[in-house]
């Protein structure tokens, strides 16, 4: 459904939220491919650490909820190597919250990063590979988008909201010659979900959820999912009617 990327020696490609976890990994992956790689999250001293003494990385340090700070970022981040072939979007917040903990301040500042900054990037980076006819982006989101479940009343929502983001733009942008991905995780062991109090069933490491993505962009996907088992199972999930789905995720979750 995309060009398949088998030559990552060409790509210049710009990851917001490179500074752990899954990005942090995909940055390793993509800089021992041979790409040349922009690193942007907030904390710049990890951006550092994960650049290493790599000439093929650049560090732009930056808060991608800061609507403000993302021009001066895309302008260094596309100064750095000359132009941008792939923008991955990773940064994000995740707060589990029941029904009767919602928070409306904190709702906002997840939908500020998880949703409104990908649009703010978006509109940054898109008019030069439409100009150019190429390039692509790719958006993080989650198995947590495929459907409602159990804590996820925020977070859960910013993902459905990315995943039905990537679909539309695959309408627009793949016939003008862009690639699109979308980028859904199972559970990888991060800082994000260090805190889970719960068994995560099949967890990946960030290395191999990176190995998966670059298999994925390789072989031309458009959804990116991973790991195959347990995505799949909550993808069908979320294809049944609600009246069997609830009982279903209900038992499943204990929630
Ligand atoms: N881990 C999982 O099981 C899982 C499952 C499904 C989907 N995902 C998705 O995968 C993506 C990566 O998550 P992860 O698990 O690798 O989490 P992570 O280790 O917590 O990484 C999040 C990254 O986003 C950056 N970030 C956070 N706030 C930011 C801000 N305001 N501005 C710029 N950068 C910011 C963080 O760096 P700084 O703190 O330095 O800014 C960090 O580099 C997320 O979109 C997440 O929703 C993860």
């Amino acid at each position: 459904m995309n060009r398949p990327i088998q030559d990552w020696r060409t790509q210049r490609v710009w990851l917001v939220g490179a500074s752990s976890g899954i990005g942090e990994a995909f940055a390793q992956a993509l800089l021992a491919a041979g790409a040349k790689v922009v690193l942007s999250a907030r904390r710049e001293s990890e951006l550092r650490r994960v650049a290493g003494a790599h000439a093929l990385a650049a560090v732009v340090a930056f808060d991608a909820a800061a609507e403000a700070e993302w021009p001066a970022a895309h302008a260094k981040a596309e100064a750095a190597f000359g132009g941008l072939d792939l923008v991955v979007f990773l940064a994000a917040r995740y707060e589990p919250q029941r029904a009767w903990e919602l928070d409306a301040a904190a709702a906002t500042r997840s939908f500020e990063l998880n949703v409104l900054s990908v649009y703010r990037g978006l509109t940054l980076v898109l008019p030069a590979m439409l100009a150019n006819g190429c390039g692509g982006v790719a958006l993080v989101a989650s198995v947590s988008g495929y459907t409602g479940l159990p804590k996820a009343s925020v977070y859960g929502a910013t993902k459905a909201a990315l995943i039905n983001l990537a679909e539309t733009l695959y309408f627009d942008l793949a016939p003008r010659g862009l690639a699109i991905y979308l980028v859904n995780p199972g559970f990888v062991a991060t800082p994000m979900t260090r805190a889970n109090d719960f068994s995560m069933p099949e967890l990946m490491t960030p290395q191999a959820a990176a190995q998966a993505m670059l298999a994925g962009m390789a072989a031309g996907r458009f959804e990116i999912r991973f790991p195959r088992r347990f995505t799949s199972m909550l993808w069908w999930l979320s294809r049944l009617p609600y009246s069997w789905r609830f009982p279903l995720l209900h038992k499943v979750t204990g929630l």
